[in-house]
């Protein structure tokens, strides 16, 4: 990059953050002074007591934050509180409640709010869904799904990201079904496309005071507590923890991102999503609403 590119960048982080923000220098990225500190500082991890949540609660109580992670099981906080007696750093803040309720959701903010302000916030809820194939799913069952996992998603970004100021970050992780088709499996992948669409929203929505957004689609198998037997080359629940520690203490961007790694990959793969739509294709649209008036 060149001096004057490094200035504008500067000048517009300044902008972002407000002048009395220091800058820093780093890989030679711009971050927020002390971005890369995340001692005392509070976190939520949505879904944390679950598989791939645990190694995120993990990484950020390693980090010396204070973790928030909401449950509806007073068995997997339990659980996920043994799991962190070996770590001596941070502070483990196991809130028991449903986010997927209204009720719930009210409870977690709550919470939040006693603790001061967010740093960061994570989103790992998710949960499967196997069934008839299209044409004989019942709409019902599809209802469900979505009821169950699209609208949980839709009040959890609203209760998050207001509360996370600007330079502060919201990671949501997905699975491969949010863009792409496999038979018997229509409702789990609907849903999932349709978390990233809101996702997509979010992002070209965000103004100057909002937090960045990154999403995570990840694109293989993961190795957890309960997939130990998957083989040594495919992606940890730890690998995943330390990208989003990287996205959150060195990033600056709104991104969507494929993240996996599986045989014959020589390490862990992150791949900004190409757009799906050409740069013609919009340059048209846009005409067409000039052209409209
Ligand atoms: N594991 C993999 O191999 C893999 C691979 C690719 C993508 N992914 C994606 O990664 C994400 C997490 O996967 P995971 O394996 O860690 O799943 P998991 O162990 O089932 O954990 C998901 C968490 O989501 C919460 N949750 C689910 N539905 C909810 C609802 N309606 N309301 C409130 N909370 C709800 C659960 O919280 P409670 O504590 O309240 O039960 C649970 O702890 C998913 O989006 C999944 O698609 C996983």
């Amino acid at each position: 990059m060149t001096a004057d590119g490094l200035i504008s960048e500067v000048r517009t982080a300044e902008e972002l953050w407000g002048s009395e923000v220091s800058l820093e220098k780093l890989e030679g990225k711009v971050v927020k002074k002390n971005q890369h500190e995340l001692e005392n500082q509070l976190v939520v991890v949505a879904g944390g007591a679950g598989e791939i949540g645990e190694w995120i609660t993990r990484m950020f109580l390693q980090q010396g934050a204070r973790v928030l992670v909401p449950s509806r099981s007073k068995e997997k906080l339990k659980a996920l509180g043994t799991s962190a007696k070996s770590i001596s750093n941070g502070e483990l803040i196991p809130v028991e409640t449903d986010i997927g309720t209204l009720q719930g959701l009210k409870a977690m903010t709550a919470a939040m709010e006693k603790e001061g302000d967010l740093r960061a916030a994570v989103s790992v809820i998710g949960s499967f869904w196997q069934g008839p194939s299209c044409m004989q799913v019942p709409v019902d069952e599809v209802r469900q799904v979505i009821q169950g996992s699209f609208l949980p998603y839709v009040s959890l970004t609203q209760a998050l990201i207001p509360a996370l100021g600007a330079g502060n970050h919201f990671i949501k992780l997905n699975g491969i079904l949010s863009l792409h088709a496999v038979p018997h499996v229509s409702a789990l992948g609907v849903t999932a496309a349709a978390q990233l669409a809101w996702t997509r929203f979010l992002i070209a929505e965000a103004t100057e005071s909002s937090p960045w957004i990154t999403e995570l689609v990840i694109d293989s198998f993961v190795r957890t507590r309960s997939l130990q037997t998957l083989p040594k080359e495919y992606i940890s629940g730890d690998d995943i923890a330390q990208e989003i520690l990287r996205i959150v203490t060195r990033e600056n961007a709104h991104q969507i991102v494929t993240i996996g790694k599986g045989p014959g990959d020589a390490k862990v793969e992150v791949v900004p999503l190409p757009s799906q739509v050409s740069e013609n294709n919009m340059k048209r649209l846009f005409g067409s609403f000039k052209a409209k008036g």
